[in-house]
């Protein structure tokens, strides 16, 4: 497999968690980001919550790339740089690959991602499979990057693959950013995207509030995370996930709601919670079709086909960079 240089001011590191973890607690409301749910322990919670009855968003979109590959694949087109945006376990790019015409296609897969380990070993593995196919993982912020590496022959169309509703976990004005900054990226092809969409909220809140509380799980990872990590003293039992819909902003919203009055330490800090005070954990965003297709413009993208499932509950989006 070939591998291209690391660009280490890209990485996140324990530096960064703790910054951002200190700089959250002292904020009012106290939030911290998403981003650090997923250390191992994590990983695996969300592919628990992905396999679970209640969570939609994951079997739903693998419906719609498994229905529609092919006519993803054609217009991405054929000899492209196909570019994943955190390409984590690089499972649903295996549904286009499996979809490119293998005769007529020398496609090359750039996937990034922050966690190099996952990374690399999921390329090894995706090379096992498509023993033909030029891997080039980049460990990277993909939110941060505004260049890719050159990859050493003539620059290709780009096609980039964003599915999984990441996008969601973004605010607005953030969601903005990062295409316009894909757009610029992919300039003269375009990104696959999956987002998410709005709908009954008792179904966004049974997905968010599972019943085997893995989402819980998942939730309070990230202060057992800063206890391991970081030395900091959170009691897991003194605080309660609570996941709600926020139709005004169109967004599930997760908390840690402090169960009682408590004093948490982190690097020297003393933190007091009240009762039922939170720290703002994540939001996922749901968006109409037209609502999506109206920011990708504004990014720069000229969006063009949309996939949707049959009980509406997920879109996958062909925005052209042309
Ligand atoms: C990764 N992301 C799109 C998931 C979501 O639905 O916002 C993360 C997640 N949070 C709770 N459950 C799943």
């Amino acid at each position: 497999m070939d591998s291209l240089a690391i660009p280490t001011e890209h990485c996140a590191d324990a530096d960064a968690f703790l910054a951002d973890m200190k700089a959250g607690l002292l904020a009012r409301p106290r939030h911290v980001s998403p981003k650090y749910f997923y250390d191992a322990a994590g990983s695996e919670l969300f592919d628990r919550i992905c396999a679970l009855p209640e969570y939609y968003p994951m079997r739903t979109e693998l419906g719609i790339l498994k229905q529609h590959a092919v006519e993803m694949a054609d217009m991405m087109g054929s000899d492209i740089d196909l570019v994943e945006f955190g390409a984590g376990s690089m499972l649903k790019v295996r549904l286009l690959l499996d979809a490119f015409p293998r005769q007529a296609c020398s496609c090359r897969y750039v996937p990034i991602d922050i966690s190099g380990d996952h990374l690399h070993a999921a390329a090894e593995q995706l090379t096992a499979d498509f023993p033909s196919l030029p891997v080039y993982p980049v460990v990277a912020d993909y939110t941060a990057l505004t260049t890719l590496p050159g990859l050493g022959s003539a620059m290709r169309r780009r096609a980039g693959f964003f599915p999984g509703s990441t996008i969601g976990n973004m605010s607005p004005v953030e969601a903005l950013g990062f295409l316009t900054q894909a757009a610029g990226l992919l300039n003269g092809g375009g990104l696959l995207i999956g987002v998410d969409l709005v709908k009954d909220p008792t179904l966004l809140h049974a997905a968010y509030n599972d019943a085997q509380g893995v989402t819980a799980a998942f939730n309070l990872n990230l202060l057992k995370r800063a206890n391991q990590e970081l030395g900091a003293d959170f009691d897991l039992d003194g605080f309660a996930h609570h996941a709600l819909y926020h139709p005004t902003y169109h967004r599930v919203e997760m908390h840690l709601v402090s169960k009682q009055k408590q004093c948490v330490t982190l690097a020297g800090i003393r933190h007091t919670f009240d009762e039922g005070e939170s720290i703002h954990t994540e939001n996922s965003h749901k968006y109409t079709v037209d609502g999506f297709r109206e920011l990708a413009a504004r990014a720069g993208f000229s969006p063009e086909a949309v996939w949707v499932d049959d009980d509406h509950m997920f879109s996958v989006h062909w925005l052209s960079a042309h």
